[in-house]
């Protein structure tokens, strides 16, 4: 893995701070006295709760789950759970942190899954969002950005076959980093 692995880079590492720091912001703002989860879905969005969280003010407990609904670099359609929610969210405002929305299938799945567990409220927080890949909208309240075109990015928590997460930056991998690595799990 270097850095001629990487095609070009999206999103830098002041770019992503200051938009995690303005989510942090808004979140700090909108749940100031309220009971607050932050649900991490596993492995993606380590590294974005993470430094979200760091940047949150307000008392916050976190939890994790995982999914993957993800096969080398296309979606496969449907979303597998990894591990449940291992604490009751009942009477909890719950945010669910997820490092990036391509066809809403694991967030639509995800979300109903925790509704079902009563929480006060759901929000999503999501750090990438591929808007022309979305099949179930799903309402995101708190959004990083838009990545349109739709490419295949990794880094900052993001893996191609469970490379590059710890890249301090959101990349393209180059064609040739995608076929070296497309065996390496
Ligand atoms: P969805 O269920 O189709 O919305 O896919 C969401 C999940 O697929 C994300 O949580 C990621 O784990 C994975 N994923 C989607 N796009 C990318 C990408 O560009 N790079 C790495 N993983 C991705
Ligand atoms: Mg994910």
């Amino acid at each position: 893995m270097a850095e001629t692995d990487i095609l070009k880079i999206l999103y830098n590492e002041k770019q992503l701070d200051d938009i995690v720091t303005k989510l942090a912001t808004r979140i700090n703002n909108d749940y100031k006295g309220k009971q607050l989860t932050l649900i991490g879905i596993l492995k993606g969005a380590y590294i974005f709760l993470s430094d979200l969280s760091r940047k949150l003010t307000i008392p916050h407990t976190i939890e994790f789950m995982s999914v993957s609904s993800y096969s080398d670099t296309k979606s496969t359609g449907t979303v597998k759970l990894l591990t449940d929610l291992r604490c009751s969210v009942k009477d909890r405002h719950v945010i669910i942190v997820e490092d990036i929305l391509d066809t809403g299938t694991s967030l639509s799945y995800l979300t109903e899954l925790l509704n079902r567990k009563n929480p006060l409220t759901i929000q999503c927080c999501v750090l990438l969002r591929k808007p022309s890949m979305i099949k179930k909208p799903i309402d995101v309240k708190y959004l990083g950005f838009d990545l349109d075109p739709p490419e295949f990015v990794v880094g900052y928590g993001l893996d191609y076959n469970e490379l590059f997460r710890n890249l301090p930056y959101i990349g393209v991998p180059t064609k040739e980093a995608i076929q070296k690595y497309a065996n390496s799990v």
